[in-house]
């Protein structure tokens, strides 16, 4: 017989072998179709969170994208985002590499964009320390107090002339107030370098930077980076990065200048007292890197988000005046009407009002997509198959939308939250405004503290009507924003003073 014949024969032998000896092919999670290069970038809009919700409403809660030729993973049901934030939370807790996210914390020198392990582990327990400890809260109770009056001192002028007031400015100034004391030992309103509204659009300007998609993060070298030159992508991050790094400056040569703080021992002061003495944290040595880094999450991370909350707290009971009404009724009548001033002992005494946060949270998260992870190793999820190296988004705006979770899911019913066990701190998986898991917010007691003593004054003092001419139909609800999404047109209300 022939070697012809023998092959002959034996072909099929060897197809049935090889098949059975190749990996079995992976079972990659469905998505729509891309096209060459580019992948799924053409299907997406202006909103990452909208174009990602109609797109998994057809093809399901855990569904493969591609940006380019970097695959990414969208979860957006309950289940799908419990088993990323829990059962694979050690596995997918990195940040991914971007090119912005690198430049604004100084070569990932932060917490939030930094890539997981010893350098994120250290950086975390110091800041946790020295700005989140309930030890530094309390001994930071003075400044939210003294915020509070000038908020309230600022909205009774307004109340006394019935002029309208862009309540996003007022809370803005309230809230950086906080936490730029806090973090930075400074207070922007009595400061010879740069003024409050200036500081409000450098926060908005470093997080569109951030927020925004670059090419050079999803083409290979070259081709990524010719776009985001032409485009202009390039030098408009560049920009704001070097208005913000010598913002930055400023701060740290003021602290540098004056060795006597008004505020004590804010976080600035003792990472450069770490930085000067030999010291370590841990295994790792401060720089002024770590420092600027730090500031960078302050920036980005640590004001908007309350900011946007309190604002589409204040939208939704105003398009809700009954709502509004209980609410009030139901503060008033349990501080009593004679308060000068709002504590914080009071906040623990409003129920009705932390029913209406939770679910201003579950309607508008500040940060619909929490922060992308990256996966470090390949995981299984639901039955498909995620490799190493894939980006991964959580849809929360999806999920707090489901109707599997929720009954009536577009309408603003905080009674919903009345005897359900289901909180904001990451242990239920449908409502999800800090995150879940390692990489979950640290500066959420804090966050919260902030939006209920912002809100609780607003709505103790003052009583609230749209401008004259305008109706609740014509409140706007169109959405901006990159990083934090918030309400597209500034909010103006006219106050009028409840105990006059
Ligand atoms: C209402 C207020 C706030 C909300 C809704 C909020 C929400 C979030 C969310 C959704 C994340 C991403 C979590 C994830 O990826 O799983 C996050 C991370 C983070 N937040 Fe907040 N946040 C708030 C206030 C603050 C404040 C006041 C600070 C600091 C001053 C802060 C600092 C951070 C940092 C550093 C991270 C990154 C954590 C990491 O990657 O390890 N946040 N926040």
């Amino acid at each position: 017989m022939s070697i012809f014949i023998c092959f002959i024969f034996l072909f099929p032998l060897f197809l049935i072998l090889f098949k059975n000896l190749s990996p079995p092919k992976q079972k990659l999670p469905p998505g729509p179709t891309g096209l060459p290069i580019i992948g799924n970038l053409h299907q997406l809009g202006r909103f990452l969170h909208k174009s990602f919700h109609k797109l998994s409403l057809k093809h399901g809660p855990v569904m493969l994208l591609h940006f380019g030729f970097v695959p990414v993973v969208v979860f957006s049901s309950k289940e799908t985002a419990k088993e990323v934030l829990k059962t694979h939370d050690l596995e997918t807790c990195t940040r991914p590499k971007m090119v912005a996210t690198g430049l604004f914390t100084y070569n990932f020198k932060d917490i939030g964009f930094t890539q997981y392990g010893e350098d994120w582990r250290e950086m975390k327990k110091l800041v946790g320390l020295e700005l989140f400890s309930p030890k530094k809260q309390k001994s930071f109770k003075y400044i939210r107090e003294e915020e509070s009056d000038l908020l309230v001192k600022k909205l009774s002028k307004s109340a006394q002339t019935q002029t309208p007031i862009d309540l996003g400015k007022a809370l803005f100034s309230f809230t950086a107030g906080i936490i730029f004391r806090l973090a930075f030992g400074q207070n922007f309103r009595e400061c010879d370098f740069i003024h409050m509204e200036r500081v409000e659009e450098l926060v908005l300007e470093s997080e569109t930077s951030v927020g925004t998609l670059a090419f050079t993060d999803f083409f290979p070298t070259g081709l990524g980076w010719l776009i985001d030159r032409i485009s202009g992508q390039h030098s408009r991050v560049n920009k704001v990065f070097s208005k913000l790094t010598s913002f930055f400056q400023h701060v740290i040569d003021d602290h540098l200048k004056t060795k006597q703080r008004q505020d004590p021992s804010d976080l600035v002061s003792t990472m450069l007292d770490m930085i000067n003495k030999p010291t370590k944290s841990g295994s790792l040595k401060i720089t002024s890197d770590h420092l600027k880094g730090v500031m960078s999450d302050v920036f980005l991370a640590g004001v908007n988000a309350g900011v946007i909350t309190m604002i589409w707290a204040m939208t939704e009971l105003t398009r809700h005046p009954k709502v509004m009404k209980k609410l009030q009724e139901e503060i008033r009548t349990t501080l009593g009407s004679n308060k000068d001033r709002i504590t914080e002992e009071d906040l623990q005494k409003v129920d009705y009002m932390k029913l209406v946060i939770e679910e201003t949270f579950r309607l508008h998260p500040p940060a619909p997509l929490l922060l992308p992870r990256l996966t470090m190793s390949d995981i299984k999820i639901q039955g498909y198959n995620i490799p190493k190296n894939t980006m991964i988004e959580i849809n929360t705006y999806t999920i707090g939308r489901d109707p599997k979770c929720w009954t009536n899911p577009e309408e603003f019913i905080p009674e919903r939250f009345i005897n359900t066990s289901i909180s904001y701190k990451g242990q239920h998986f449908e409502f999800l405004p800090f995150g879940a898991g390692r990489r979950s917010c640290p500066g959420m007691a804090l966050g919260i503290t902030i939006v209920e003593l912002g809100l609780l004054n607003l709505l103790y003092f003052f009583n609230w009507s749209l401008p004259e001419g305008m109706s609740i139909a014509d409140i706007d609800m169109e959405e901006v924003g990159a990083l934090n999404i918030a309400k597209k047109l500034p909010l103006e209300l006219v106050p009028t003073l409840h105990h006059s």
